[in-house]
């Protein structure tokens, strides 16, 4: 017992120690408190979970999966009508250049108080949907009824519409179960609701629970489960996957009616779909369906009444067994929100990346790291102080076995006036795993490279609200340090093999221009002012990876890889039977 005290006084008299560095293999993954109150299949939860998070059939649109926007290294990597301003003017469309970053140049980038060259407050996000309003779902159809809404004038040209852009940039979804608090901004609790990201500070309906021969609303409540309330938000997000007013029961009984991934080719050797894939087709074998995945993965009360319920989860007297029409809902319609959540979370929980060059270093293989990578280590923890915020194995404070006093923090990025995040412009710290494959960086997406990131901090950020130190640095250090950075990079991930490896996906890469700022009609009847758009294929992945490593932003600024030496070169057809 006094051990406990006289530690606790320690950790009180240093309060800024870092965590120190060290390989993520020996971390365990947290897991959701009371998990088993709710699922009796874990390996099922995951196999739901990957079919879900792939599936283009759950946006709106019936083409927008969540991994249209975390399909590299877990995050985006397209580079047309990916760029938004939320206060000042910008021209959709556009095409990022390299000439376009850092979003703030300055003529001496040592210095802050250079002159500066450029500024801009745009921020380099993800398409996500045309703004539209939800009319209803037609069951057995992927994209629902909806109607064009012409409010959002600055993602229109000449009255033709784009897709919207998200207002922050896309981070990696691969190690995030390791935050306590997921987003920028870390609204996604850490407690879900089964419903939304604001865990107890919202309200929420619950779930409809069969006992003793009836249905009855019992609240949802689980620890350490971020990754599902976070899951929750964008899919009835209207800019990032749903048409404005989509509802969850409507959701679940869209998905319920539509054979998993039927869009999509599934590789036989995928590593968790690979035994259910559809041989020599799209989708998955004819024997499953998303209902029958979530009765292997769910205990049977979340689902197996015959009662039907209203879209608020109202008992309707005498209505049971099948649905009349899209105003009727089943309990496992009414409790999808449960079961996207904790299924996307039991998926990315395995996407974990714990074998860089590092990990293997700090093992004990001292030939995993090169010198100048160790020199460049030594720097991140001493003049660099980059440890302070980015430490332990997961090279964030935001992660539950750092201390997270520096989770959410402010580095001057962009004035606190433009984005509050958290408050006073502070943002969640980012873990530094992969980080050479998931550029453009910072919540505004906008600096390009590592070197122009190191820059950054060198010269004490780029507004005073961060409060950073500005320190000295050679060009040598310079080098050795993003050196360091690039062995935090686990092969898996960059070339895409297991647990990373992925169906086939179709991404919206920009819309076509006959010359440039003059869009083309998408054609369709039902939303006249659609533009057409270009499509473009990333191929099934099974265990084994791919050949080649994924591209870098760079390399994509760059032009790079269309020779077919860099995976995700964003050229391929999208060959899917899109609706
Ligand atoms: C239209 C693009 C888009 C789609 C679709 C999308 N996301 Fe994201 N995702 C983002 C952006 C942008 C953020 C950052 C938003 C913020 O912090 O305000 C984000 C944040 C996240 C994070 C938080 C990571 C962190 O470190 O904080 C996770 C996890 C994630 N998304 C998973 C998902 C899942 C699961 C889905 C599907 C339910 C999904 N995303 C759909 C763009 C998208
Ligand atoms: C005071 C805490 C703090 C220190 C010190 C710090 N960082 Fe950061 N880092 C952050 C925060 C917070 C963010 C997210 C900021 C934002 O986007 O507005 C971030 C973001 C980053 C990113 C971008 C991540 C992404 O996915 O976009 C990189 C790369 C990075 N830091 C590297 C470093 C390096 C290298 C050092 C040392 C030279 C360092 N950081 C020092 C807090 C810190």
């Amino acid at each position: 017992m006094r051990s406990v005290v006289f530690l606790g006084v320690i950790s009180l008299a240093a309060p800024l120690a870092a965590q120190p560095l060290r390989s993520l293999k020996n971390v365990p993954v947290p897991e959701p408190a009371g998990l088993s109150d709710y699922v009796r299949d874990r390996q099922a939860l995951i196999v739901l979970g990957k079919a879900l998070f792939w599936d283009m059939q759950a946006g709106s649109d019936g083409r927008t999966a969540c991994a249209t926007c975390h399909f590299h290294a877990g995050a985006d990597h397209r580079s047309r009508n990916q760029l938004m301003d939320p206060v000042g003017e910008f021209t959709p469309n556009a095409l990022l250049l390299d000439s376009m970053f850092p979003f703030r140049a300055l003529a001496d980038p040592s210095t802050r108080n250079s002159s500066i060259l450029r500024d801009s407050a745009a921020r380099a996000g993800s398409s996500g949907l045309f703004r539209r309003r939800f009319l209803d779902i037609v069951p057995g159809e992927a994209a629902e009824r909806g109607e064009e809404i012409l409010d959002a004038p600055a993602f229109t040209i000449g009255g033709m519409q784009v897709r919207r852009v998200t207002a922050r940039n896309t981070p990696s979804s691969i190690n995030a179960v390791f935050n306590v608090r997921n987003f920028w901004d870390g609204r996604a609790s850490r407690v879900f609701n089964g419903f939304n990201p604001s865990g107890d500070g919202a309200s929420a309906p619950g779930a409809l629970v069969f006992k003793d021969g009836e249905l009855v609303r019992e609240p949802v409540r689980l620890d350490n489960a971020s990754l599902a309330s976070q899951a929750v938000g964008p899919v009835l997000d209207h800019l990032e996957m749903s048409y404005a007013g989509r509802t969850w029961p409507k959701l679940g009984k869209k998905m319920f009616s539509l054979p998993p991934l039927a869009l999509q080719q599934v590789s036989a050797d995928d590593s968790v779909l690979g035994p259910i894939a559809r041989a020599g087709g799209r989708g998955l074998d004819e024997r499953q369906s998303y209902l029958g995945m979530v009765r292997a993965a769910f205990l049977p009360k979340f689902w197996e009444s015959g009662f039907l319920v209203n879209e608020n989860g109202e008992i309707l007297a005498g209505r049971t067994g099948e649905p009349h029409d899209t105003s009727e809902f089943t309990q496992a319609e009414f409790n999808f929100p449960v079961f996207w959540g904790l299924s996307l979370l039991a998926y990315q929980a395995t996407l974990v990346s714990n074998d860089a060059p590092f990990d293997r270093f700090q093992e004990g293989d001292p030939g995993a790291l090169t010198q100048e990578q160790q020199d460049g280590l030594r720097f991140y923890q001493t003049a660099g102080r980059c440890s302070t915020c980015h430490g332990g194995a997961e090279f964030t404070a935001a992660s539950f076995s750092n201390n997270g006093r520096r989770a959410f923090q402010s580095t001057g990025v962009r004035p606190a006036g433009e984005d509050p995040g958290q408050g006073n412009a502070s943002f969640k710290t980012s873990g530094l795993r992969n980080i050479e494959l998931t550029g453009p960086y910072f919540h505004n997406g906008g600096q390009a490279t590592l070197e122009q990131v190191v820059d950054f901090y060198a010269r004490g950020g780029d507004f005073a609200n961060g409060g950073l130190r500005a320190f000295n640095m050679t060009s040598t250090q310079k080098s050795a340090l993003v050196a360091f950075l690039k062995s935090l990079t686990d092969d898996r991930v960059r070339f895409e093999r297991a647990p990373f490896d992925h169906p086939e996906l179709c991404v919206p890469a920009g819309h076509v221009e006959s010359r440039p700022g003059v869009l083309v009609p998408a054609g369709s009847e039902l939303f006249p002012r659609a533009s057409a758009e270009r499509w473009v294929a990333l191929e099934a992945v099974g265990a084994s990876g791919n050949q080649v490593p994924l591209r870098t932003f760079p390399e994509l600024l760059a032009g790079a890889g269309g020779d077919g030496s860099r995976a995700h070169a964003m050229t391929a057809e999208c060959t899917a039977p899109l609706p």
